[in-house]
């Protein structure tokens, strides 16, 4: 086997080579699984804006329309949107199948880790650090030092899902928005 190797320091290139392979996957494993739904989500960067609210896109890029949405996501689903300022939001299905007057900011307040909703738990789960949000998005545990930002979730005449900043106090703490 040995004869196949023609020069004595291939074997050393080969190491290297493997050692920054190892390294590079290293590096960017962390940030690439960080920047995987971002990607997913901010494809198209968001169009709308102005004064009266962003639409809420959905994973396509198209705008989200109430009562489309609420044919294809039941009672209790959070599913991400793209949002205010491009940040990843989920738009809440209420237990009477209508559309939650607010939308949860997914970036975890600890250090911005998008945070999924665990659906058997009944809880945003932060995949990083541990950090848990219950299904409103308030923090139940660290580190994470703050809930999840909110957004008022609002239907236009035309029926599309329009996001506003939130600017009063946060109904689930009672405390003024950190965020705004
Ligand atoms: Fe979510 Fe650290 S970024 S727990």
């Amino acid at each position: 086997q040995a004869t196949s190797i023609p020069a004595d320091n291939v074997p050393d290139m080969e190491k290297r080579k493997l050692l920054n392979l190892l390294l590079v996957g290293a590096l960017s494993l962390p940030t690439g699984f960080m920047l995987v739904p971002y990607a997913t989500f901010f494809a198209p960067p968001g169009s709308g804006g102005g004064g009266g609210g962003t639409p809420a896109k959905d994973a396509l890029g198209n705008d989200v329309i109430a009562a489309e949405w609420l044919k294809t996501h039941g009672a209790g689903d959070r599913t991400l949107t793209q949002g205010l300022k491009g940040d990843p939001t989920y738009l809440v299905v209420e237990n009477d199948k209508t559309l939650a007057t607010y939308g949860i900011n997914a970036v975890c307040t600890h250090l911005g880790c998008v945070v999924p909703w665990n659906k058997a738990e009944n809880k945003f789960l932060c995949p990083c650090h541990g950090s848990q949000y219950n299904a409103q998005g308030r923090v139940v545990r660290g580190p994470a030092p703050l809930s999840l930002a909110l957004a008022h979730a609002d239907i236009d005449d035309g029926g599309k899902v329009l996001f506003v900043p939130w600017v009063e106090t946060d109904f689930r703490t009672g405390d003024a928005p950190w965020w705004s």
